[in-house]
């Protein structure tokens, strides 16, 4: 892991991270890893036997023990496959892809009960420090450059303003999902997201110490890659080309 090339992007819910992500490592012939997954698989394996009612009904400690012990009697690892024409590393729980599933309404309303569980994230850094690739990663999450990866040679703090990630959330639920939203609604809960992501004891969003913070309000996505590709040492890109 210490000759491993890593690039971390952290930033809040809706600034383009994920997009970036992937043009990036399309890019550099790097390999991509969303560490939201990891949270999202756990979040998944614990609601196929306990309901959110019974999640939300326990107290902080027995809540804490019962995800740990998911964890521990089961086998989380992070593969290699391939995503359309590009490699990418997911989340492999008992030795499948849970896919699609991770995503869902359900997983994403409950992924917090495991995410903002100190014992828990911390259960889960063993998992995401153990990846190594020869090919440069770029890992994107909330707390990558800060807390799991503070040796990575690049570290990208990635934001933009309050109303620009409102608007990209609005057009991403009416534009390709169709619902009927309210705009001032969208703005709030991106903002209640923030408060929450920042506010919270463990793993909370901050800007990675040696990091460089880029605000993509205004920018389109092409020129954010190029300026994060702009980071990159070029030996890496040679290495890949
Ligand atoms: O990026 P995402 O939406 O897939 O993240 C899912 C949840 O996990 C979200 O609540 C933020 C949290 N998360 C985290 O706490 N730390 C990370 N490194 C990545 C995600």
């Amino acid at each position: 892991m210490e000759d491993q090339r890593l690039i971390t992007i952290d930033g809040p819910a809706g600034c383009g991270k994920s997009t970036t992500v992937r043009l990036l490592a399309e890019r550099l012939g790097a390999i991509a890893f969303s560490s939201g997954t990891v949270y999202r698989a756990v979040t998944h394996l614990v609601l196929s036997d306990t309901s959110s009612d019974q999640l939300a009904a326990m107290s902080a400690d027995e809540r804490s023990s019962t995800i740990l012990e998911r964890i521990e009697t089961n086998e989380f690892e992070i593969r290699e496959v391939m995503h359309g024409d590009n490699l990418e590393l997911r989340v492999f729980v008992n030795g499948v892809d849970p896919g699609e599933v991770l995503h869902s309404t359900e997983v994403t309303r409950e992924v917090h009960w495991i995410a903002d569980d100190g014992d828990v994230r911390a259960a889960l850094l063993p998992l995401q420090r153990g990846i190594t690739t020869t090919v440069p990663i770029i890992t994107e999450g909330r707390d990558m450059g800060s807390v799991v990866f503070p040796q990575a040679q690049v570290k990208v703090f990635l934001t933009a303003s309050l109303e620009a990630r409102a608007q990209r959330r609005y057009d991403e639920l009416v534009g390709e999902r169709g619902e009927v939203i309210d705009r001032a609604a969208v703005k709030e809960d991106v903002a209640a997201r923030d408060r929450f992501d920042r506010g919270r004891a463990v793993g909370p969003l901050i800007e990675p110490e040696g990091g460089v913070v880029v605000d993509s309000t205004g920018m389109s996505r092409e020129q954010v890659v190029e300026l994060i590709a702009g980071l990159v040492p070029a030996e890496w890109s040679e290495a890949c080309a």
